[in-house]
């Protein structure tokens, strides 16, 4: 089968383009490069470089491709910057899913793979987040995955697309140190900066219920999470029409933010004790998945520990 991948310049994306690959699926990636980096991608993979704003480019790509599944990726992720720019963040994330959806569905495409997140649940009060826990989105970047999955799921119902949402939990490490997260916005990455600048760690509240009393959060190794969409994508491509699949992509396992600097502080050789500030606003205390469903469903589950994402982002940051 041939895939497109939008957003498959960036950091997850290109991991499930190289994962999709290795399964001996065809992949063509249709990015805009705003966060994107081209280098990421195989060299015999065709990069079409546009915004899934641009329907025209869109009905020419899947023209002249034979693209029967297509895995959505493209978005923005900031959360912050979600809470500043909301109507960007509808823009591009809501408006450039219905416009891509509109140019999928008069195209031969039968399966659509949704990137969506754990933002959907906002600040569940729950030990295991199952898929049926309500979704309360705190964020403006939450709600339009949320508002991705409704149209992602109406699309389905009303054409016979068949669909999957998939929920990340909280993405770290590289599958090869070039294909690592250039930002820094997760915890890892964030950690990384501060002992490379041989400034302290910040841990926002070391006050909440948990056992260390930092926040509680389930991290999936990013090789793992690719490996998710290839069988979440095999899975759909022999499905009945109209399939639609909603799916946690976490470990099932809790990490304290304080266990994790430990963790950094172990595998990148540093020993900064790291400074406590006030919480942030809006951070729950625990967020693990319940990752049964996926496992029943899909017969997928992790494979990677927090170490092995630790050393393996740390191999890409220290690459340059
Ligand atoms: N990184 C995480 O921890 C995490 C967690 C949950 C969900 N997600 C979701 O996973 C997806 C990928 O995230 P990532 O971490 O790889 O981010 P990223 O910024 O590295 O990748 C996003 C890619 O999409 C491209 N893009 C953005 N807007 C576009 C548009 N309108 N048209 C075409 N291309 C566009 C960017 O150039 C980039 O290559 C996003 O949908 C994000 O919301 C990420």
């Amino acid at each position: 089968m041939t895939w497109l991948i939008t957003g498959g310049a960036g950091y997850i994306g290109a991991h499930v383009v190289h994962a999709l690959r290795a399964a001996g699926e065809q992949a063509l990636v249709y990015d805009d490069l705003s966060t994107g980096v081209a280098g990421r991608l195989p060299s015999d993979v065709e990069l079409v470089v546009g915004s899934t704003l641009d329907r025209a480019l869109l009905e020419r790509t899947l023209a002249e491709h034979p693209v029967t599944g297509v895995v959505h990726l493209a978005a923005k992720k900031q959360v912050g910057e979600s809470v500043e720019q909301p109507l960007r963040y509808y823009r591009e994330n809501v408006e450039g899913l219905r416009v891509l959806l509109e140019a999928v569905t008069a195209a031969d495409v039968r399966s659509f793979v949704f990137s969506s997140s754990a933002a959907v649940y906002g600040m569940p009060d729950v030990e295991l987040v199952t898929e049926d826990t309500p979704c309360v989105p705190l964020s403006p970047y939450g709600e339009t995955k949320l508002a991705g999955e409704w149209l992602v799921r109406a699309t389905g119902r009303a054409t016979g697309l068949a669909t999957a949402s998939l929920r990340y939990f909280n993405v770290a490490g590289a599958a090869s140190p070039e294909l690592a997260d250039t930002g820094v916005y997760n915890l890892v990455p964030m950690v990384f900066e501060k002992l490379t600048d041989g400034a302290a760690p910040r841990v926002f509240g070391a006050d909440y219920p948990t056992p260390d009393g930092t926040c509680v959060r389930d991290y999936i190794h990013v090789a793992d999470l690719a490996e998710a969409h290839v069988a979440t994508a095999q899975r759909l491509a022999g499905a009945e029409p109209g399939t639609d699949l909603t799916l946690n992509i976490g470990r099932g396992v809790g990490v304290s933010v304080r266990e994790m600097i430990d963790v950094i502080n172990e595998e990148t050789g540093y020993d900064i004790a790291p400074e406590i500030t006030d919480r942030r606003p809006g951070d729950p205390a625990r967020v693990v998945a319940s990752a049964g469903r996926i496992a029943d469903q899909l017969g997928w589950s992790a494979k990677r520990d927090v170490r092995e994402m630790v050393s393996s982002a740390w191999a890409g940051w220290t690459r340059a």
